[in-house]
C-alpha cells in the first residue's frame, strides 16, 4: 500500500463505510455519507465499473469519453476498500450527470495494463482520460477536493492570454503553479506542439501562450517561439533555449526544469509533493502558520531563500505547509517528526518514508522583529541550506549520530495503519 494509505488516516473522518453483517463486501451493502451535508446523501447505485485489459482501450480513449480510472492493489477484505469504494461512488454520483464514467482497475491482476498506463506496483492512483489526453488526480481521496478538482480542468490544455480576465488568472498563479508561457502565431504547428506538450503535463504544470504583439509585449515576451518557465517563489524566468524545436526536445526541457525550489502543500498536490524526493534532491519541510507573526516572518524569509538558491533547483526542494491548511494532519506530522508544530515554525530535513527529520535550531533567527534582523536571520538560514546541500547536514549515516527528533511522541503502535508502508 502506498501513500494513499497515509492520508486515509485523516479523511476517514469524512466517510462512513459500514457493510452489512455477514455479507460480502458488495456496493450493495455499501452505505456512505457525504459527511457535513444534512440535505445531501449517497443513493446508494453502484456507479463503478471493473476495466480489464480487453476492455480498457476502447473504453477510455472511445471518441467523446470522460473516464476516472482508479488504478488500486487493495485487497478485497481490506477494511480501506470501503472506503476507497465510498470516496468513489461518491464522487460518481456528483460526476456521472458530468458526463465521466468512473472505473477501477485491480492492478494486482492487471499487470499489463497497469504498465501501460505508467502506474508502479503498489501504487494507488487515479487517472482522468478525456479528450485523448491522461491527467493525473494526486489530491487527496475526499469526495469533495477531488470533484471540485474535477469540475475544473480546463477544456484546452493551453490558455490563450487575450483579455484581462486571463491575464489575471495568469497572474492569480504566481505562487501556486508552474507556469509555462509561450508566444506563438495563431494556428501554427509550434502552437500545436505546445499544446501537445500542456496535454503531458496537465494537472502539474499550467500552459499558457499569447498569440498577438501586444499581448507578447505587456507579458516581457520578444520573439515568436519564446518560451518562459516561472516557478513559484522565484523571480526570474527560465527560458527554453531556442536550440529546443521539437516536441520532444521541448518535453525533456519541461521535464529536466519543472521543479521549483519552493512549493506549497496542497489538498491537490499533496501526493505529488508528500514523497520522497528523487535520488540526490533534498527535501525540507516548512511547516509555516502564515497567520501568526512567526510564520508570516518565516515565510518572507522563505521566499527569498528560494528565490537565491534557485539553481538548486531539482536537488533542493522546500514544501511549506501551513498547518491551518491540513487541521486533521496536525497530530500525524507532530507524531511522525516529534517536532511541536502549533508553537511556532519549524523546518526540517526530512526522509519521508523514514518519518524522521533534523530540525533546523529556530532559536537562531529573530522572527519577533524581523524587518530589522532579515539579513543575519537570512544567513543563518543560508548557511543551514549550504551544509545540507554540501552534505555535511545529512539523514544517510543510519548508524552513527543520528540525530534524535527532541520528545518523540511515543509511536502509535496499536494503531493499525501504523505498520503499513509509507
Ligand atoms: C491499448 O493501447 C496501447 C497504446 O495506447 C497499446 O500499446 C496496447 O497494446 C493496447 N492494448 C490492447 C489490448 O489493445
Ligand atoms: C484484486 O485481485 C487480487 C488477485 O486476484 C485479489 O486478491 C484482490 O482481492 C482483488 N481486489 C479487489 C478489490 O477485488
Amino acid at each position: 500500500m502506498d501513500l494513499g494509505g497515509r492520508l486515509f488516516l485523516a479523511v476517514a473522518t469524512l466517510l462512513v463505510a459500514l457493510s452489512a453483517v455477514n455479507a460480502a463486501l458488495k456496493t450493495a451493502d455499501l452505505e456512505c455519507m457525504f459527511l457535513g451535508y444534512p440535505d445531501l446523501e449517497y443513493d446508494g447505485f453502484d456507479r463503478t465499473e471493473v476495466l480489464t485489459e480487453k476492455n480498457f482501450n476502447k473504453t477510455v480513449f472511445a471518441e467523446d469519453a470522460k473516464s476516472v480510472v482508479f488504478f488500486n492493489d487493495v485487497e478485497e477484505d481490506d477494511s480501506e476498500f470501503d472506503q476507497y469504494e465510498c470516496f468513489l461512488q461518491l464522487s460518481a454520483q456528483v460526476m456521472t450527470k458530468r458526463g465521466y464514467n468512473f472505473y477501477t482497475v485491480n492492478t494486482t491482476k492487471e499487470v499489463r495494463l497497469r504498465q501501460q498506463e505508467e502506474v508502479d506496483k503498489g501504487e494507488d492512483t487515479i487517472h482522468v482520460y478525456k479528450d485523448g489526453y491522461q491527467i493525473e488526480y494526486h489530491g487527496v481521496r475526499d469526495p469533495e477536493t477531488f470533484v471540485s478538482w474535477l469540475m475544473d480542468i480546463p477544456d484546452d490544455p493551453v490558455t490563450i492570454i487575450n483579455d484581462q480576465f486571463d491575464l489575471e488568472e495568469f497572474e492569480d498563479l504566481e505562487d501556486d503553479a508552474v507556469r509555462i508561457i509561450g508566444y506563438f502565431e495563431p494556428g501554427s504547428a509550434a502552437l500545436k506542439e505546445f499544446e501537445e506538450a500542456a496535454e503531458e503535463t496537465m494537472g502539474e504544470i499550467e500552459f499558457f501562450a499569447v498569440v498577438t504583439s501586444s499581448w507578447a509585449r505587456k507579458l516581457g515576451l520578444k520573439r515568436v517561439g519564446e518560451v518562459q518557465m516561472f516557478h513559484p517563489f522565484e523571480d526570474d524566468p527560465l527560458y527554453a533555449p531556442t536550440s529546443v524545436d521539437t516536441e520532444e526536445e521541448f518535453e525533456d526541457w519541461v521535464e529536466k526544469h519543472k521543479e521549483p525550489v519552493m512549493q506549497k502543500l496542497t489538498l491537490q498536490n499533496y501526493f505529488n509533493v508528500w514523497k520522497d524526493p528523487e535520488e540526490d534532491e533534498k527535501l525540507i519541510l516548512a511547516f509555516c502558520d502564515e497567520e501568526t507573526r512567526e510564520g508570516r516572518a518565516m515565510f518572507n524569509l522563505l521566499k527569498k531563500i528560494a528565490d537565491e538558491n534557485s539553481e538548486h533547483a531539482g536537488t533542493l526542494e522546500i514544501v511549506l505547509i501551513d498547518p491551518d491548511e491540513f487541521p486533521l494532519m496536525v497530530d500525524v506530522w507532530e507524531d511522525m517528526f516529534g517536532i511541536d508544530i502549533e508553537e511556532g515554525p519549524q523546518l526540517g530535513l526530512v526522509d519521508v518514508s523514514e518519518k524522521e527529520g533534523i530540525w533546523f535550531d529556530i532559536s537562531q533567527l529573530n522572527l519577533d522583529d524581523p524587518r530589522k534582523h532579515t539579513d543575519s536571520n537570512l544567513e543563518a538560514l543560508q548557511t543551514w541550506v549550504d551544509q545540507i546541500m554540501a552534505g555535511s547536514i545529512s539523514l544517510d549515516d543510519d548508524d552513527d549520530d543520528e540525530p534524535e527528533p527532541p520528545k518523540a511522541a511515543p509511536p502509535k503502535a496499536a494503531n493499525k495503519k501504523a505498520k503499513k508502508e509509507l
